[in-house]
């Protein structure tokens, strides 16, 4: 079931959204090669904490951080340890905050000095792939146009879509209805209504888009080895357009 959120919900959701951004660029000036992801995590910890929030991960189903923090092959979900962050990486950290009785969510890839052609090209189209699944969406527009336009456009970059994960709803859940698949066909699902607020989260991947879950239960990798990145906003559907929470 939808939750479409009345003005003063959205006006709630805005705190916890604005943590997370500012907390992705906080993140994002200081994240180098030389670091551990258990470094990069514990920015997260005390950037939320200090803005009096709650990190929403920390102990969701048992996750043990406040980030995720996934290096290159790593797509989604890599648990935070002694993995030093080096040149040439693509580091994608996704974390969520907790504040007014609602959560806030997004996600980033950085890229970690000079790299690769492929993946300074994968994380721009990743980025671009959100920016193309929002497009002309509204009120009314059918929920699998945002997957349609997203995965044509990896798809036309010679990339591929990751299915195993979706965007989401969200508000006083992390998780909530509908799931945002980034795949789909354009013209089905249900007609979104103005007032509900949506993660928008594209995983692309340079190679195949099949992955494994490693033995920790978390860390999900490329099959194949080939990176991939994540790019991921919350936006409120608006009568005329969406309103982006977490930029
Ligand atoms: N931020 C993630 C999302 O987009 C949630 C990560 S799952 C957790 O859904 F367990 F790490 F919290
Ligand atoms: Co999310």
């Amino acid at each position: 079931m939808i939750f479409v959120k009345s003005e003063q919900e959205i006006a709630l959701m805005r705190e916890p959204n604005a943590i997370v951004r500012d907390c992705l660029s906080f993140v994002g000036e200081r994240i180098g090669a030389g670091m551990t992801t258990k470094e990069v995590d514990r920015l997260v910890y005390d950037f939320i904490k200090a803005s009096g929030a709650e990190p929403s991960c920390l102990g969701y189903c048992g996750y043990p951080a406040s980030a995720c923090v996934s290096v290159n092959e790593v797509v989604v979900h890599g648990i935070p340890d002694d993995r030093v962050i080096r040149e040439g990486d693509i580091v994608s950290v996704d974390l969520c905050a907790y504040k007014n009785g609602y959560h806030g969510d997004g996600a980033r890839t950085f890229r970690i000095g000079e790299v690769s052609a492929e993946k300074d090209r994968l994380v721009r189209v990743t980025e671009e792939c959100f920016f193309k699944g929002i497009e002309g969406l509204r009120a009314g527009t059918p929920l699998y146009d945002i997957g349609y336009r997203v995965q044509r456009h990896a798809e036309e970059n010679g990339f591929s879509v990751i299915r195993a994960y979706t965007g989401h709803g969200i508000g006083r859940e992390m998780h909530e209805d509908p799931s945002v698949p980034n795949v789909g066909r354009r013209g089905t699902g249900v007609r979104l209504q103005a007032g509900t607020v949506l993660c928008i989260e594209p995983m692309i991947a340079a190679g195949h888009w099949r992955v494994r879950v490693l033995p920790d239960g978390w860390t999900a990798v490329t099959l194949d080895g080939k990176p991939a990145a994540h790019y991921e906003n919350t936006v409120v559907v608006r009568e005329d357009g969406v309103e982006i929470l977490t930029l």
